[in-house]
């Protein structure tokens, strides 16, 4: 098989060969009728252990372990399960791969997936820990990418709003080094810059510009991908409200952009792209959430076979 992984945890654990291999399953399954990818996943039972909130990540995991033929136990919310009662994850994990063929998991503390996939000898996919990594959501990127601009490498990408805390554009920087001559811009209010070991790991592999300005590069952009900024992850909430709506993308950012530019977001937006754009040719974003479901698909139908 072309792919070495025994978990999906980090995107730095991809080589590109893993990550092609992950992008061509997921476009045979695209083009593959439903009823014959429906036993893929016949008597495998998936855990699906949501710690943090999640709309599109949990329900297009879930929609493929059942188009897939598979069956899932989990919860959505962490209340219900007996981490409410003080249990450790470590011990929870244990117990739930006991039950369970394979663990897809999102949980608030960074670094909390790769600890579940050393103590389980079942395979563990991150789902997003905490502001650190959100493979799935990274390769689900990629595949859009592809498809909508026919490659990769060489496409001017801006990446904009909360890349200090945003574990999306964390992801996508590590992942777009593997494609040559691949050009980032990470435009961001100087307290949310992308960290510097971010910047530092990938700036031999990627031609990187950090700025505070929107405008002055935008006419070069293929692509430009908007996060939210993350109420969630501030401790001061004040310096949230400060910079809440820093960056507001709405049909004037049309005038100045070039043909065949388009608009990505992991989702959810909050005010950072206004509904005026969801009818124009740029807007990319709902495309991308739908192409979560081949994607994880792919990635659900790789890892039912493998063995740590
Ligand atoms: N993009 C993303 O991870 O969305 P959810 O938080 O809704 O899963």
């Amino acid at each position: 098989m072309g792919f070495s992984l025994t978990d999906v945890i980090s995107i730095c654990d991809f080589s590109k060969k893993d990550i092609d291999f992950v992008l061509e399953k997921a476009a045979e399954l695209e083009k593959t009728p439903k009823e014959k990818k429906s036993r893929i996943l016949e008597g495998k039972i998936i855990a699906s252990l949501f710690f943090e909130p999640s709309t599109r990540t949990r329900l297009s995991f879930e929609t493929a372990i059942q188009s897939l033929g598979g069956k899932v136990i989990g919860f959505a919310d962490p209340a219900v399960s007996s981490a409410s009662k003080g249990e450790t994850l470590s011990d929870s994990i244990r117990i739930i791969s006991g039950y369970a063929d394979i663990i897809v998991m999102r949980h608030f503390i960074e670094g909390s997936a790769r600890r579940a996939a050393e103590v389980v000898k079942k395979p563990v996919i991150n789902a997003g820990d905490g502001a650190n990594q959100h493979p799935t959501q990274t390769l689900l990127d990629l595949y859009t990418i592809k498809k909508e601009f026919g490659k990769i490498s060489g496409l001017k990408i801006g990446l904009l709003g909360d890349l200090k805390y945003g574990r999306t554009v964390h992801s996508l920087m590590y992942a777009l080094a593997h494609y040559p001559n691949a050009e980032v811009f990470c435009i961001s209010p100087e307290s949310l810059r992308m960290p510097q070991e971010i910047i530092q790991a990938n700036s031999g592999k990627l031609k990187i510009v950090e700025t505070r300005d929107l405008q002055e590069f935008l006419p070069e952009l293929d692509l430009l991908y908007a996060t939210r900024i993350q109420k969630e992850r501030f401790v001061d909430e004040f310096e949230y409200e400060q910079i809440k709506n820093i960056f507001v993308l709405g049909k004037q950012v049309l005038e100045k952009t070039k043909k065949g530019f388009r608009i990505m977001h992991p989702l959810p937006r909050v005010n950072e792209i206004k509904p005026e754009l969801d009818s124009t040719e740029a807007a990319l974003y709902f495309e991308q959430a739908r192409n979560g479901l081949p994607v994880r698909e792919a990635l659900l139908s790789i890892m039912k076979d493998v063995e740590k």
